[in-house]
């Protein structure tokens, strides 16, 4: 078995490499002056079970797309020099959000990048706390497997909120599903079950409107669970209203902190008491002293 990291995610590698007790396979990664590039593994990858991780969000240096790309030259390289079977572990997949048609001759984004990794040769997709897990697995024909931070974020809460009174939320409709999950999680792990609410969300040519809360969340603690904090918008929204409505506490929670657009004025000036995020992201944006303290990564 091999365990290949690209460049960006290679100290997420690193953590996963030690976990599983291994190193990481070598390889060597050239960039030339029109901005090309090349990846080559530097071992004997014939016939072996190859893994490669790399998480698909856009940092200062490159974008989504180019690490897309490298992504996919690495994988066909892999396959060109014999790898028995290749598993791209991608803990943020890119483009998950455009998951289905809301607009004529709209594009399905999700399903172009499935297209693109089948393409490349991968034999097997492994993600984490897919946007749309339906539509993740619709778009492949080839294996795939999402892994979920629900339990990591319960056994995490649990000190947080036993001796208040939680709720769940989800921040839209399109959640309930992932907060009812975790409810079962929580309930399991809090050996009480915690209702579910959620709270209205519409967007229309990008403005996001709604306000209203479905359940009781005066004198509780909020638990806001969504699968990612883009601009931060979603979740700073929602805890104003818990916070108007007398919520004593409120914490977010969301696997993917992608952290974008003015990250540091949304949530400085939001009443979110806590943001958990996990490391499939490092919160490289973030800057402001009062933010960072608010969000932990687990
Ligand atoms: C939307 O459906 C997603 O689950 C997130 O709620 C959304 O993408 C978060 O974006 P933002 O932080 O920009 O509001």
């Amino acid at each position: 078995m091999k365990l290949f990291a690209l460049n960006k995610t290679r100290s997420f590698g690193e953590l996963v490499a030690k976990e599983l007790n291994l190193s990481l396979s070598l390889y060597e990664e050239r960039e030339f002056e029109d901005g090309e590039h090349k990846a080559r593994p530097l071992e004997n990858v014939r016939n072996q079970d190859v893994f490669v991780i790399h998480s698909l969000y856009s940092d200062g240096d490159q974008s989504v797309n180019d690490k897309l790309c490298r992504l996919l030259f690495f994988i066909s390289a892999l396959k060109d020099a014999s790898a028995k079977k290749v598993t791209a572990i991608i803990p943020y997949l890119c483009y998950a959000r455009k998951d289905r048609k809301t607009k004529s001759r709209d594009p399905v984004n999700t399903r172009y990048v499935a297209r693109l990794l089948e393409a490349s040769g991968a034999d097997n997709i492994v993600t984490m706390d897919v946007h749309n897990l339906q539509a993740f697995q619709n778009s492949f024909r080839i294996p795939t497997e999402n892994l979920e931070a629900r339990k990591l974020f319960g056994v995490y809460l649990l000190p947080l909120v036993k001796d208040d009174s939680p709720v769940i939320m989800s921040p839209d409709f399109g959640g309930i599903k992932r907060a009812e999950q975790f409810q079962r999680t929580l309930t399991k792990q809090l050996n009480k079950e915690l209702p579910v609410i959620f709270m209205e969300k519409y967007r229309s040519s990008g403005v996001v409107s709604g306000q209203r809360i479905t359940g009781d969340v005066k004198d509780k603690a909020v638990i806001i669970i969504d699968d990612l904090i883009s601009t931060g918008g979603t979740i700073a929204r929602a805890a104003d209203s818990c916070k108007k409505l007398g919520a004593k506490k409120v914490l977010a929670l969301a696997t993917h902190g992608l952290f974008t657009g003015t990250p540091d004025e949304t949530l400085q000036k939001s009443p979110l008491d806590q943001i958990l995020v996990t490391n499939t992201i490092p919160p490289f944006r973030l800057d402001n002293t009062r933010t960072k303290e608010k969000v932990t990564v687990l």
